[in-house]
């Protein structure tokens, strides 16, 4: 096996280890944190701990995705030789981490109902959670686009 074969195939196998990261710790999550909220404080402090650690997980795949997908484009001989699936997954992947910017103040919303369970507070966390349902689904709808197109005939 040549060093540049290797170097793709080590590529390609982390950026589906990303793709997986990014995928698998938001499944199901705003679930858990609405399930926090409705059984009392110390149960939305934990589902509160919760959402950041596997918020940063998806995060950390997200961005590695993006990363391993351009080094892999360079890895296998630049842009001109990749049709315009992989260039369409580059803007679906763009628009995703454009989506992911909604994630910080939602999260924050449901925190300063873990830190102060007012009743105002917690319905405002509720409609937080909602929304983060939305942007989470969106995000889900990006990743099984990108993933079509990456096994789109060449
Ligand atoms: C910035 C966006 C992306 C770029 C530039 C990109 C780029 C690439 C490239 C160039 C390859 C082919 C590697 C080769 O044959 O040498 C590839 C393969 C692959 N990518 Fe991506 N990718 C992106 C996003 C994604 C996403 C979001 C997923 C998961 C949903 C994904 C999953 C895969 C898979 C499963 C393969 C293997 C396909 C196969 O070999 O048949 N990629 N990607």
């Amino acid at each position: 096996m040549t060093s540049a074969l290797a170097l793709r195939l080590i590529l390609l196998f982390l950026h589906i280890a990303f793709a997986a990261l990014w995928l698998g710790p938001p499944l199901g999550l705003t679930k858990t944190v609405a399930r926090g909220l409705a059984s009392g404080q110390e149960s939305l402090r934990l589902a509160v701990i919760e959402l950041k650690f596997r918020g940063m997980l998806a995060t950390i795949g997200g961005f590695g995705v993006f990363v391993t997908g351009f080094a892999l484009i360079f890895a296998g001989g630049g842009f001109s030789k990749f049709g315009p699936q992989f260039h369409a997954a580059i803007g679906l992947v763009t628009l995703a981490i454009a989506n992911s910017f909604f994630f910080r103040p939602l999260s924050a919303r449901v925190a300063a109902a873990a830190e102060n369970y007012t009743d105002a507070n917690r319905a405002d966390a509720a409609r937080a959670i909602r929304r983060m349902t939305i942007h989470s689904n969106v995000q889900h709808l990006f990743w099984t686009a990108s993933l079509v197109l990456m096994l789109w005939p060449r």
